[in-house]
């Protein structure tokens, strides 16, 4: 294939024709040589255009896979049947209490809710005194104090949620250049909400094939353009949910 793909193969074939038509005197000798050497072109030409388009063939084939894996449309994430979705239901509060257990423990780590205080979670997922005490574990800067310097405190209810980075460049510094964005209001900034978020929460596959990966790289089905900067996450959360201290009732 690589032969006959050579330019110089072919163009020494052409040649030889012209030099035998430059220096032969015999009409229909020449004639013969001519229709050989036509002969001989036109196979060329055609296993070439042959065994070219069946290269470019593959070769389009391939690549068009692996643009369409690289590029590819996400999957449309399903509508599933929440159950507080009816007109005489409301949320579940156990599952918002594990709900929060589960930011606490896992997303945390990355994500900011910078939108939300504490005295938010009262009567959603905890009880006056229950927040209070969430937002003393947490120490918040505040001031500045009458010396002009400002120090740190634990929270109060009024506080803010504090950031899990200090800004976005040292929150893209920790995870390899992508950026965990804020929480807050993602399922009223993404198509579907909450089934975009449940879908790409359990979304995580192995990427197909001609699709390669770094290190810090995640094939997700549900995530635009399929591959994520954030890792699946561990499947002890669904197994072992009291490990993070929630009650499965
Ligand atoms: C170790 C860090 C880390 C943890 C822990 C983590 N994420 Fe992420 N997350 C990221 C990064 C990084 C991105 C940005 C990915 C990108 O842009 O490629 C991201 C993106 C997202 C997005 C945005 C997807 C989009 O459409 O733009 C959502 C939603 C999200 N994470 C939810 C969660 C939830 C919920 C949890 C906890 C259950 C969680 N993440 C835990 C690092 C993390």
């Amino acid at each position: 294939m690589a032969m006959l793909l050579n330019k110089n193969y072919f163009s020494f074939q052409i040649k030889r024709c012209f030099q035998r038509q430059q220096f032969s005197r015999v009409y229909t000798w020449y004639n013969g040589i001519e229709w050989k050497c036509g002969k001989r072109i036109l196979k060329n030409v055609l296993s070439v255009l042959v065994g070219a388009s069946a290269t470019c063939g593959v070769f389009l084939y391939f690549l068009d896979r692996s643009v369409q894996a690289m590029g590819r449309e996400a999957a449309r994430s399903p509508k599933y049947p929440w159950d507080f979705e009816g007109y005489l239901t409301s949320l579940d509060h156990s599952a918002l209490r594990r709900g929060w257990q589960v930011y606490r423990t896992i997303c945390y780590t990355c994500h900011s809710l910078r939108y939300v205080r504490f005295m938010d979670l009262i009567d959603v997922t905890h009880t006056r005194d229950e927040a209070k005490a969430i937002a003393a574990e947490y120490e918040v800067q505040d001031g500045p104090d009458e010396e002009g310097n400002y120090y740190i405190r634990p929270g109060k209810l009024s506080d803010l949620l504090p950031l899990p980075y200090p800004n976005e460049e040292a929150a893209r510094a920790a995870n390899f250049g992508a950026y965990p964005p804020d929480l807050t209001y993602i399922i009223y900034a993404r198509w579907n909400g909450r089934n975009y978020l449940f879908s790409l929460l359990t979304g995580w596959t192995e990427p197909p094939a001609g699709v390669s990966l770094t290190d810090q790289q995640y094939f997700n089905t549900y995530f635009p353009g399929n591959i994520i900067g954030m890792e699946q996450l561990s499947s002890s959360v669904t197994e072992h949910p009291t490990d993070f201290g929630m009650h499965t009732t």
